[in-house]
């Protein structure tokens, strides 16, 4: 089978979870990176054996590639998304796929109407913890779902959002934790609860207001379209970091839920009330480091963004839809964009749908 020739955007640090995991994925080779600042991309090329390191998209494209994976801030996933699938490239971008509803729906326009694959990189659906709650959903083991909970109790040094320049801003960031750390477990909410039809929420500056415009805390509900209803509390003022936990609870009256402690830590399914399969984890011990380096946190992550980029290249080489869709990845940009409106004015929100595929826009007009 053909070996896919990919392209890394943005040498920053999360590439570095890109490149180790194409080097462990059979049939794709990385044959170039790419970042704004050509000494980083340089340094990255180096670092992982990548033959060329440019400055700009043009000039990666012209390395004859056929997919390019995107690691730069949110506010710039759209331009090279856009960019990348109107080269007739496949694309997988990293989360969360936009900072905004109409940037998200222009690049899955864009993906659509060149016809490549389009995926976002949400790589903790792919622990264990998390496709076993899925599966006991899909298995009916817990009834239909009718409850969720997103707690997101994370620590971060002010050197965090001092160190990047476009952290921290509404402009180059486009949000605070909620479009940068609870994004994720809002995804593994949305996942597990189906399509979400209205938010109320508000957000605040607690701790980071001398540093950061957007906001380190947050509290929100969601309603679902199928009537269940959900609570997110998300901060990054947490000291000792606590990680994330998502609790599903269903008709049947089971809890599933998985906890990540320390943050970036695979998750293990804390609770577990499905009849007869009964189990508590421990997961919080005084021993424990909670407090540790963004590094080693996107470092325990690599093998879960190996999972998701093997299955991106998969997907390609198979002609079949992402495990994560740009679809799939506009529905939490969707519940933070609502909270944040939410916050703004004072209302329950409403959402739109996602814009339906072209082939089914062109049936129905
Ligand atoms: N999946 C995860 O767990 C995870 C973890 C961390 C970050 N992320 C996401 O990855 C993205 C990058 O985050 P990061 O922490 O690596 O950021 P970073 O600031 O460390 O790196 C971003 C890089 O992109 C480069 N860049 C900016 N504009 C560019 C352009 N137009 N063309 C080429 N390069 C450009 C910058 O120079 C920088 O080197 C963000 O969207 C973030 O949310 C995901």
């Amino acid at each position: 089978m053909m070996t896919l020739r990919l392209g890394i955007v943005g040498c920053g640090n999360i590439a570095a979870n890109h490149a180790i995991a194409l080097a462990q994925t059979p049939g794709a080779v990385v044959v170039g990176c790419c970042d704004s600042n050509l000494a980083r991309a340089q340094e990255f090329a180096a670092a992982h054996n990548i033959p060329h390191a440019v400055a700009t998209t043009d000039e990666l494209f012209a390395l004859g590639l056929n997919a390019v994976t995107v690691c730069t801030p949110h506010p710039v996933h759209e331009e090279v998304v856009v960019a990348a699938a109107s080269a007739g490239l496949h694309v997988l971008c990293e989360k969360p796929i936009a900072v905004d509803l109409a940037a998200a729906d222009r690049m899955i326009a864009a993906a659509d109407t060149a016809g490549v694959t389009f995926g976002v990189l949400f790589q903790r659906r792919f622990w264990p913890a998390a496709q076993r709650i899925r599966a006991a959903i899909d298995d009916g083991r817990i009834g239909q779902p009718i409850l969720g909970e997103v707690t997101v109790q994370l620590f971060r040094e002010t050197e965090y959002y001092s160190a990047d320049a476009w952290r921290g801003s509404w402009l180059t960031d486009g949000g605070g934790v909620l479009m940068t750390q609870a994004v994720h477990q809002i995804d593994l909410l949305q996942w597990f609860l189906g399509e979400p039809v209205s938010v109320s929420g508000f957000i605040a500056t607690q701790k980071f207001g001398a540093h950061i415009e957007t906001e380190d805390s947050a509290v929100a509900t969601v309603r679902f379209a199928s009537g269940a209803i959900a609570s997110i509390n998300a901060s990054t003022v947490s000291n000792l970091n606590l990680g994330n936990r998502v609790s599903v609870t269903g008709t049947s009256g089971a809890v599933a839920s998985l906890t990540e402690f320390p943050e970036g830590n695979e998750a293990v399914n804390d609770v577990w009330t499905v009849e007869g399969e009964t189990e508590f984890t421990q997961v919080y011990n005084a021993h424990t480091r909670a407090n540790i380096p963004l590094s080693q946190i996107n470092g325990q992550l690599t093998p879960f963004h190996t999972l998701q980029i093997q299955d991106f290249v998969s997907a390609i080489k198979e002609g079949r839809e992402p495990a994560v869709t740009g679809r799939d990845a506009r529905a939490s940009l969707a519940i933070i964009a609502a909270v944040y409106e939410s916050a703004r004015t004072g209302t329950v929100i409403a959402l739109t749908p996602s814009p339906a595929p072209l082939a089914e826009s062109s049936i129905s007009a």
